[in-house]
C-alpha cells in the first residue's frame, strides 16, 4: 500500500495545482501603498449627498485617513456639528478613486471594519470607467441607511447596445431587485428610483452584522460573467486567505451577472477598464428625500423629519461611517 498513499499523495496535490485558477495578484492595495494609489476627490458629490468631500490632506489633519496597524481607515467626520444651511454644506467625509484601472480579473476588499448600519449613510465600494462616456460601472458593495442588505448593480452607459440581466434564482444567493433588469442608464424603467441592474443580496450583507470580524467582497469579471460573493470573518475561502483565488470553487455568487444564463449584454463592450472607487456620502438620491421617510424608517427611528437635518445635527450618529481595510487586491 506505500506505493500507492504515495501515488495518491501525489496525484492529490497535482490535483490541487490543476484546479487552481490560475489568478495570479497584480495589484495589492494596502496600508504600505494605500495614499500613493487613491486619489482623494474632494469635488462636489454626483449623487446630491449632504456631504463635504475632502482631499487626501484635509483628511490626514481631521483624521478621516490614516493607517492604524498596518490596516488603513478612512470614514466620515462624526465629531462636529455641520453650521452651514443649505445645499451646500454638508458632513466631512472621503470619496477615494485608483489611480491604476484594471480589465478583467478578480478584485478582492478584505475589511475589517464597513460603514455600519446608521440612518443617512450611504457608502460604496465600486469599479467604473470614468473617461469619456463612462463606460461601465460595477457596484460591488453598496447599501444606506439601516437597510440590511447589500445592492450589486450594475451601470452601462452606451445607448446602442442592450444589457440586461435577469439571473434565475437558482443561479445566485440574491434576488433581481424589483424592476431592473436593465442595465443601461438611457433606459427608463418604471418601479425603480434609479436606473441600473441590481441585485439585493441576502439580510445580512450590509450593516453592523458584518463588523463582528470584518467580511471579504469578491467580484469576478470575464467576457462571460460579473460575479459577486460575500464571506462574513471567518468563513472566507482558503484559497483567498492563500492567496490563490480560485472562483470556480466559491460555490453560488451572491449576484450572477452571467451573458450564458439570463443576460442579454455584450461585456467586453460595455464595460471598459475600470478603476477602483470608494465614497461614503450621507442622504442624497439614496438615503434621503423619499428615502428617509417613505420607504425607509429612519423619520420614525430618528424622530428627525429629514435625513439632511438629522446629518448635519447629529455627529455621533456616524462613528460607525468607517472602511478598514486589511488589502484591496485584483488578480488576472
Ligand atoms: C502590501 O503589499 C505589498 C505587495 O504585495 C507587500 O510587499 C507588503 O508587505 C504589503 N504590506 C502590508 C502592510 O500588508
Ligand atoms: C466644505 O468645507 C469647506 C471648508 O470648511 C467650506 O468652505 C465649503 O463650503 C464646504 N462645502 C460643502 C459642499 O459642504
Ligand atoms: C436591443 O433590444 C431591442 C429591444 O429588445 C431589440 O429590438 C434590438 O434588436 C436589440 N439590439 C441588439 C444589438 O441586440
Ligand atoms: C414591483 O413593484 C411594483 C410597484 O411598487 C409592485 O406593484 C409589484 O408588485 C412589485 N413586484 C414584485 C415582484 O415585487
Amino acid at each position: 500500500m506505500a506505493p500507492l498513499n504515495t501515488l495518491f499523495c501525489f496525484l492529490s496535490t497535482l490535483s490541487l495545482f490543476v484546479s487552481a485558477s490560475g489568478y495570479q495578484l497584480v495589484q495589492n492595495y494596502n496600508a504600505s501603498n494605500w495614499f500613493d494609489s487613491f486619489f482623494y476627490n474632494n469635488g462636489p458629490d454626483p449623487t446630491g449627498g449632504t456631504v463635504n468631500y475632502t482631499t487626501l490632506a484635509q483628511a490626514q489633519a481631521l483624521g478621516l485617513t490614516k493607517i492604524v496597524n498596518n490596516q488603513v481607515y478612512f470614514g466620515a467626520e462624526s465629531t462636529q456639528v455641520v453650521s452651514g444651511i443649505g445645499s451646500d454644506f454638508g458632513r466631512k467625509s472621503v470619496w477615494l478613486q485608483s489611480n491604476l484601472e484594471f480589465t478583467h480579473g478578480v478584485l478582492i476588499g478584505d475589511f475589517a471594519h464597513v460603514p455600519s448600519s446608521a440612518c443617512g449613510t450611504w457608502p460604496a465600494f465600486w469599479t467604473i470607467h470614468n473617461e469619456g462616456n463612462n463606460n461601465g460601472e460595477i457596484d460591488i458593495f453598496e447599501s444606506f441607511s439601516d437597510t440590511p442588505h447589500n445592492y450589486m448593480t450594475l451601470h452601462t452607459t452606451n445607448p446602442s447596445l442592450n444589457c440586461t440581466f435577469n439571473p434565475p434564482d437558482n443561479s445566485e444567493t440574491g434576488r433581481v431587485d424589483n424592476g431592473t433588469t436593465d442595465c443601461n442608464l438611457h433606459t427608463d424603467q418604471p418601479n425603480q428610483n434609479y436606473d441600473g441592474c441590481s441585485i439585493r443580496a441576502p439580510d445580512g450583507s450590509y450593516g453592523d452584522a458584518l463588523n463582528q470580524n470584518g467580511v471579504v467582497y469578491a467580484m469576478e469579471w470575464t467576457s462571460a460573467h460579473i460575479r459577486i460573493w460575500y464571506w462574513p470573518g471567518g468563513t472566507v475561502p482558503s484559497d483567498i486567505t492563500n492567496g490563490n483565488p480560485n472562483p470556480a470553487g466559491w460555490g453560488m455568487p451572491a449576484g450572477n451577472f452571467d451573458t450564458t444564463n439570463g443576460g442579454n449584454c455584450d461585456l467586453d463592450a460595455n464595460f471598459l477598464s475600470q478603476g477602483v472607487w470608494f465614497d461614503i456620502t450621507f442622504c442624497g438620491m439614496e438615503a434621503g428625500g423619499d428615502a428617509w421617510s417613505s420607504y425607509g424608517d429612519c423619520a420614525a427611528k430618528t424622530g428627525v423629519a429629514t435625513c439632511e437635518d438629522y446629518v448635519r445635527n447629529n455627529p455621533s450618529a456616524f462613528t460607525s461611517a468607517y472602511f478598514l481595510v486589511n488589502s484591496v487586491k485584483i488578480y488576472q
